[in-house]
């Protein structure tokens, strides 16, 4: 199924300039970028993006490094590209990813760890909302569409 998921490229990929790095991943693999922006994050947000570790002791360290910097918001778009963009980023700890996913190949760390990518539909669908405006995301299609599908996957 055709789904859109949010990712966001965290400060300290901003910090050590790999935004085009990690956008062209998600390009080169065939998903279509439907929404792109810079935004500065802060608390309010964080606290909602964040709902289910206020309670974790590391909370204010995580707040504190998602507002170092702007962050980039990505709306992906892809068959199956939730589950898609997950498995590029790799478990949470970059430490413990594989090599060939996005934490495995650029993160050393459980919180400083590139992006930050929706884990299921329904979160896909309120993460969306929580950083796009309706308008703000594009609905063009690739015109590679043909050679990255069969025409039964999409
Ligand atoms: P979580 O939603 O558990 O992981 P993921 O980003 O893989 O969906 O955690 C959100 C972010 O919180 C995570 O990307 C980095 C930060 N975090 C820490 O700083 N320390 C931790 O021990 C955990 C579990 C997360």
């Amino acid at each position: 199924m055709l789904q859109k998921t949010l990712v966001l490229l965290k400060p300290c990929t901003v910090q050590r300039s790999l935004i085009g790095e990690i956008i062209s991943i998600f390009e080169r693999k065939g998903l279509r970028i439907a929404g792109l922006k810079m935004m500065q994050l802060d608390d309010a947000i964080l606290a909602e993006h964040y709902a289910h570790l206020v309670d974790r002791p590391f909370f204010p360290g995580l707040k504190q490094s998602m507002m170092a910097t702007p962050v980039v918001a990505l709306a992906v778009e892809g068959v199956d590209a939730i589950e898609v963009v997950r498995q590029m980023a790799g478990p949470t700890n970059g430490r413990k990813a594989l090599p060939g996913t996005i934490r495995g190949d650029y993160s050393m760390s459980g919180q400083q760890n590139i992006v930050h990518a929706s884990d299921g539909p329904e979160t896909a669908a309120v993460e969306l909302k929580r950083f796009f405006k309706d308008e703000e995301i594009f609905e063009y299609s690739l015109p590679t569409l043909r050679s990255l599908y069969a025409t039964d996957e999409v």
